[in-house]
């Protein structure tokens, strides 16, 4: 008997072969239904959609599991670290001792930003947002190393290593400068004996007659929230890299690309967003309860932020790991933020909720995060900056697996089109 899906339209039945993942996910493969029966498939918003076969992460959103190459995010989040983590979901395993001191050597060799390349961001307004400024400078890197964006595919992978260390080292460093010229600020130069957290937090936050160093609580959680952030399989951002790496395009292109598919309010956006839905909650004198049930009604377009995800229907791992980092970050600086006594009981509150409950609607990576942020100091307007700095390993792996399928075609949906049917020309004067 065969395995095939058996789809019917009109009275004409198509045989259809199934794809069965690693984990036992399974798909009907419809490449070749419009050839065979004229129709297409339709899944708006993709929620039903597999675009690609990947080695890279496993997430079963009903179960909250999420995996990178095989590692629970747990074990992960427990004993590993963000560079360590990076070098594990561009290269499919965990690095031996040697190969982690290489990596580390070339991140730390390739940190600083070619001298050219810091008179752009001159031109710059003070306020301009950071994450304009990051997809612009990222794509820009290509220009100071054209060998490594050439847009050959098989060029840009025989250097394919030193282009992943510079964008993933560089990545860091744009960040610190773009918030040093919005303070009007002197740029601090990376120094290459600190670690990948700890050197970030330095350009960020030193300043040339006092040197800023990282506690290693701060370090810490630095570190937990990029590793956290590190992959998430094909959402918004990564599809976007692999799409636009899918026409042939380099590693800088694509991963800008996924800077700008990252910044809005439903993606990675959310996490400035969940801090200004607190601090307003705050503001006005209420707990949460109000809000929660604005964000039912949808009043004035009201959500509650940082909650509910296009995968995620029991609980997003993520968010409690980051939840009890947050707790234990806040306690071991002495910080007492008001936004996490309320984040606590909107979530709890939420929990309980027959409206959260029925749409299994739970928090998501982006609930604590930025109290998490706040407390190491990031400002609001940089958190979906340090979001981009985590996810940047998950966008270099995803377009390393487009660039180095040979059979790989150009990601081109198709639509049912909707206006009007075909009508002639009238000349101006008719009309
Ligand atoms: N608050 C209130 N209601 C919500 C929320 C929320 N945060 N999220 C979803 N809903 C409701 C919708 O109104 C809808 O209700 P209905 O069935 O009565 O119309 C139902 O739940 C399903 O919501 P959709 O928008 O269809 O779900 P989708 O999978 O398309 O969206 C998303 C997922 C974008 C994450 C959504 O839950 C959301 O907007 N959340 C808030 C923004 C956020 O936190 N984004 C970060 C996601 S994680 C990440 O990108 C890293």
């Amino acid at each position: 008997m065969s395995n095939d899906a058996i789809l019917k339209i009109k009275d004409k039945e198509y045989s259809l072969p199934m794809i069965v993942g690693s984990e036992g996910e399974t798909a009907v493969d419809a490449r070749k239904l419009r050839n065979q029966s004229g129709c297409i498939t339709y899944d708006e918003g993709y929620g039903n959609t597999g675009s690609c076969q990947s080695d890279v992460t496993y997430i079963d959103g009903e179960q909250g599991i999420l995996r990178y190459r095989g590692y629970p995010i747990d074990q992960l989040a427990l004993d590993s670290d963000f560079v360590e983590t990076a070098f594990l979901i561009i290269y499919g395993d965990l690095p031996t001792s040697e190969e982690r001191a290489v990596f580390a050597k070339s991140l730390n060799e390739n940190a600083s930003v070619h001298a050219r390349m810091l008179h752009l961001f001159e031109g710059y307004p003070r306020d301009a947002h950071p994450m304009a400024i990051l997809s612009a400078m990222v794509n820009s890197l290509g220009c100071y190393d054209p060998h490594l964006a050439t847009n050959d595919h098989k060029r840009d992978l025989e250097n394919f290593s030193e282009a992943a260390a510079i964008a993933i080292s560089k990545v860091r460093t744009i960040a610190a400068v773009s918030y040093r010229m919005s303070q009007g600020l002197p740029i601090i130069y990376p120094k290459i004996e600190l670690p990948y957290c700890d050197n970030f937090l330095h350009m960020m936050f030193s300043d040339p007659y006092r040197e800023y160093l990282a506690t290693p609580e701060v370090s810490r959680a630095l570190n937990l929230l990029l590793l956290l952030h590190a992959d998430h399989e094909q959402n918004c951002s990564t599809s976007t890299v692999r799409m636009v790496a899918s026409s042939g395009a380099n590693l800088f292109a694509s991963t800008a690309a996924g800077i700008c598919a990252l910044w809005g309010p439903l993606h990675g956006g959310a996490n400035m967003a969940v801090i200004q839905m607190l601090e307003s909650i705050h503001a006005e004198g209420d707990d949460g309860s109000r809000f929660i049930e604005a964000a039912k009604s949808g009043t004035g377009g009201k959500r509650l932020m940082g909650f509910g995800h296009r995968v995620y229907k029991n609980f997003d791992p993520r968010a409690k790991i980051i939840g009890k980092a947050c707790e234990e970050l806040l306690d071991s600086l002495g910080i007492e933020d008001p936004c996490l006594d309320i984040a606590r009981h909107l979530e709890s509150a939420a929990l309980k909720d027959d409206y959260f409950i029925e749409r299994k609607l739970y928090p998501n990576v982006d609930f604590y995060s930025g109290i998490v942020m706040r407390a190491i100091g990031i400002p609001l307007n940089m958190f979906t900056v340090m979001f981009a700095i985590g996810r940047m390993p998950g966008w270099i792996a995803n377009w390393k697996e487009v660039a180095s399928n040979p059979k790989g075609k150009i990601y081109r949906p198709r639509q049912i089109y909707t206006g009007p049917v075909k009508r002639d020309y009238v000349s101006m004067e008719k009309r």
